[in-house]
């Protein structure tokens, strides 16, 4: 181990993440919690956290079972969303943003925006108080084509929101496409992406790799292998407007491997470690930082974190399942190894 490499990083933060709740919560966030300081924990719960009460309750829940993950929490938008929820959020410190889900684009959308034009006066008050939109982009018309959904929400529906309210701080998260690429690009402030782990390593064939793979399907799913390189070219090449989001979304091994699957890929356990590698291939090692620990603090007007994270360029097993409750969790390149590890 004498050559081996190292990294250091100022610890990072997660800026997309699912936690559940109960006997789920408190099996995954610990692994956030070891390697993360803070995290903006999704509200999609069932029923969704659509106000600050809720979202502080939640918020003690988490800190229950991983006490030292610094939970930064996010409100649900729904059609009975008011500029005074919105407002009572943004003068919260620990409510950083509010989440856009249009209705029916994910897990747990079915109480999202249906009419998101009405939602103008909600953002208006955003605006003006200084709470960001966190946006699922994608439309949600079956008669869309799946791969097509992020790339005519852009253009339907957020350029037209960022167009009307001027100061409205966004981010495009888990972009999957180069449109979603540009779409941050074309906005010198006010705009940023999130991007998970899955969006940079894998195409969409590995949906079908050897037969069909549930644990490869997310949302938005998997794109063309020139979007995942366009994606690694913004990112590795150090744009400062993205930033680290795993959009670790757990379920159950049995609601993955189902007639009718869920969307959600669970990367928690070794995300930095796959970011490391996607920085690596690139020959971009140098710029792991910015993405992971700089760039989202940055975005929601916070330091950076204090403390500091060392990783090893050692080949590390993925384990083939993990506990989740009563029943077990596939994780991310489950079986298989990753290039990296953080150092205890
Ligand atoms: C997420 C989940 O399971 O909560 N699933 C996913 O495929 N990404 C929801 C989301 O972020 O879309
Ligand atoms: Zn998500």
């Amino acid at each position: 181990m004498a050559n081996m490499k190292t990294l250091k990083l100022t610890q990072p933060d997660d800026w997309h993440l699912h936690l559940r709740d109960g006997a789920a919560l408190a099996a995954v966030a610990p692994a956030t919690e070891a390697v993360f300081a803070r995290a903006l924990v999704m509200p999609n719960l069932k029923p969704p956290i659509r106000n600050v009460e809720q979202a502080m309750a939640y918020r003690e829940r988490i800190l229950e079972v991983a006490p030292k993950l610094d939970a930064r929490m996010t409100l649900y938008l729904m059609d009975a969303t008011t500029p005074e929820d919105v407002i009572e959020a943004a003068n919260h410190p620990k409510m950083i943003a509010a989440k856009l889900y249009p209705a029916g684009a994910t897990t747990n959308s079915d109480s999202g925006v249906t009419d998101i034009e009405a939602m103008d006066p909600v953002f208006a008050a955003m605006a003006e108080h200084g709470l960001p939109l966190c946006v699922h982009g994608e439309v949600t018309h079956q008669d869309v084509d799946v791969f097509d959904r992020e790339a005519r929400f852009l253009n339907e529906v957020l350029n037209p929101i960022v167009a009307r309210h001027n100061g409205l701080k966004v981010v495009l998260e888990h972009i999957t496409t180069t449109e979603g690429v540009q779409f941050v690009q074309s906005h010198e402030t006010n705009v940023g992406g999130t991007i998970t782990p899955q969006h940079m390593l894998l195409n969409r064939n590995a949906l079908f790799q050897g037969g069909l793979r549930p644990h490869h399907y997310c949302l938005p799913v998997l794109k063309r292998e020139r979007h995942r390189a366009a994606i690694v070219d913004a990112v590795c090449g150090g744009d400062h407007r993205f930033f680290l989001g795993t959009d670790s979304a757990p379920h159950a091994k049995g609601a993955k491997e189902s007639d009718c699957g869920c969307a959600g890929v669970y990367s928690a356990p070794n995300a930095i470690a796959f970011y490391a590698e996607v920085f690596e291939a690139a020959g971009k090692l140098e710029n792991l930082e910015a993405f992971a620990s700089l760039n989202g603090a940055r975005f929601y007007g916070l330091e950076p974190n204090e403390g500091t994270i060392t990783l090893e360029q050692v080949e590390t097993a993925v384990a083939a399942e993990l506990p989740f409750g009563d029943t077990v969790i596939v994780p991310f390149r489950a079986g298989g190894t990753v290039a990296w590890r953080v150092a205890n």
